[in-house]
């Protein structure tokens, strides 16, 4: 599986943004390949860069790091449903719901999670906490979801 994690963010570089690089290791445990890019929290420069990894065909999922709460800044989700045909819903809600146990704040996020073509994107908050919590919730169908989106329906 070809992971691209992606940072959302005004302020971080690639050299200290945190959460990226705490889900690029993470990634790295699943992943035959595993790249990083940063992009600011811009509707539009998000939008694209997410059409570049999925047009690319080099990548299956799409982790995304910050960007998903409630500020004026904060476009993540909607630049996700501007990429994705189809939402999967229950891996953000899994997100939510799995990790609302060790933090109310988890009700601030607005993740989304869908597909756009053969890539699967999933949108997690910007923190290296946030992103170790929610990544092992959705860790055990990652492979499965991108094995059903190449056609492979087998169990
Ligand atoms: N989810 C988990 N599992 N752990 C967290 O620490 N932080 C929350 C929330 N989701 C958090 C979390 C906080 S404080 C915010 S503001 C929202 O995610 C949105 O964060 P973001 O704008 O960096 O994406």
């Amino acid at each position: 599986m070809r992971i691209a994690i992606l940072t959302i963010s005004d302020t971080r570089l690639l050299e200290d943004d945190a959460s990226g690089e705490r889900l690029a290791e993470l990634a790295a445990g699943i992943a035959s390949s595993v790249t990083r890019d940063v992009v600011t929290d811009d509707l539009e420069a998000i939008v694209e860069k997410l059409r570049e990894l999925c047009d690319s065909g080099e990548v299956d999922c799409i982790l995304t790091t910050g960007g998903t709460g409630i500020a004026s800044r904060d476009n993540t989700p909607e630049a996700t449903r501007a990429v994705i045909e189809r939402e999967s819903p229950g891996i953000a809600e899994a997100m939510r719901r799995e990790t609302a146990a060790k933090t109310p704040f988890a009700m601030l996020s607005r993740a989304v999670s869908g597909i756009a073509g053969h890539t699967l994107i999933v949108n997690m908050p910007g923190k290296p906490n946030a992103v170790e919590e929610c990544f092992e919730v959705i860790r055990p169908v990652l492979k499965h979801a991108v094995e059903l989106l190449h056609g492979r329906t087998a169990h």
